[in-house]
């Protein structure tokens, strides 16, 4: 019997950031034990005694929701991969600043919640209504001013109306654990997790382009080192897989191993996941599984391998969009949406 269990690793501590030890992942839902963490402030003091969720704004009929009111409108039970826009930024080349993310700020689990959309008919949008905003309850100062700020960010009206876009208030069949969000956190399928706003505290429908920092400053791809030229947004994720077996730089011996892993997109369904065991001169379409409308599909391959030597294993997937991995990922420089052709190697002695 194995008595040894895997651990977040820890990124920082202040905020909090420590990722999923996403090579030990075994089954598709993620325990809150082992899902990653990722904050831009300290933790916010809730009381919840008295959490009413305000959406207001440019609407007819502004809305003052009690928990219970939101948990007796009709709900969806969603399993969604959540992917931090940052994660693998420690594969840029060049480098860039930022956590050091490697493989592991990804998780998925089963998110129980109400429609935005709901909420939003409720309150009646006003004609010309833009976007949403969703503030979060945690304020801190950012490291590029001294002012104070909420975590806070907008949707585009069509998304934020998008039937799968959840006000959550259930994780795995519990209550949202305190650190991914209590009570209530958005879940936005198919975009990169910065959207997910945990905490939330208010809603805000507007009728012009909300500029908050975690959009207009982060979360956004900068192509230039330099210079802020062909800026765009961070929206959807982008079409991904990651080895989880074996290990980078393992040691292994000649005969059958089990290559596996995971691949996920935010368009569309993932088709195919192809893997090279020759450092990508040959590529084998390799077996998918549960093809799940948001989640990670995991993917698997029995490898033959009679001569000792090293190995470079590649892992690529293609999804309905005819989107592939890149062999050289775009470079940005806030390192975001790394999606380069996934590698590992591997010693046969
Ligand atoms: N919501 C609030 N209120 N504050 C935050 O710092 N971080 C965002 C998003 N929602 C954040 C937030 C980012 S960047 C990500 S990747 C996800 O939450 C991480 O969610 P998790 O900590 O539950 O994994």
């Amino acid at each position: 019997m194995n008595l040894s269990k895997p651990y977040l690793t820890t990124r920082s501590l202040q905020p909090e950031n420590q990722e999923t030890p996403i090579q030990f992942i075994k089954n598709n839902i993620i325990s809150e034990r082992l899902f990653f963490r990722r904050n831009h402030f300290s933790y916010p003091n809730l009381t919840y005694s008295s959490y009413w969720l305000p959406v207001n704004g440019h609407v007819r009929n502004p809305q003052l929701f009690s928990l219970q009111n939101i948990m007796s409108l009709p709900s969806k039970t969603l399993t969604v991969v959540l992917e931090c826009a940052g994660n693998k930024r420690s594969f840029f080349e060049p480098k860039v600043f930022g956590e050091q993310w490697e493989k592991g700020a990804i998780s998925q689990g089963v998110w129980k919640g109400v429609p935005l959309k709901t909420l939003l008919q409720l309150a009646h949008i006003k004609e010309g209504a833009l976007e949403v905003v969703v503030e979060g309850y945690d304020v801190g100062k950012r490291t590029d001013t001294d002012k104070v700020y909420s975590y806070a960010r907008s949707l585009p009206i069509e998304k934020a109306l998008h039937e799968d876009t959840l006000v959550a208030y259930e994780y795995n069949g519990g209550p949202i654990p305190f650190k991914h969000g209590f009570p209530l956190r958005l879940i936005v399928p198919q975009w990169y997790g910065m959207a997910s706003v945990k905490w939330v505290k208010q809603i805000t429908i507007v009728n012009r382009a909300f500029s908050g920092p975690f959009q207009t400053v982060d979360y956004v791809y900068y192509p230039k080192k330099d210079s802020d030229e062909g800026a765009t947004p961070v929206t959807t994720m982008r079409v991904n897989s990651s080895i989880q077996k074996p290990l980078n730089r393992e040691i292994l011996t000649t005969g059958v191993h089990e290559i596996n892993g995971i691949a996920w997109t935010g368009k569309g369904l993932i088709v195919k996941v192809e893997i090279s065991t020759d450092s990508g001169q040959t590529w084998t379409e390799v077996k998918l599984r549960n093809k799940d409308q948001y989640s990670w599909i995991d993917w698997s391959y029995d490898w033959e391998v009679a001569e000792k030597g090293e190995y470079t294993i590649l892992s690529k997937a293609t999804d309905s969009h005819g989107r592939v991995q890149r062999k050289e990922p775009y470079w940005n420089r806030k390192g975001y949406g790394y999606n380069g052709i996934d590698r590992i190697k591997v010693k046969v002695e």
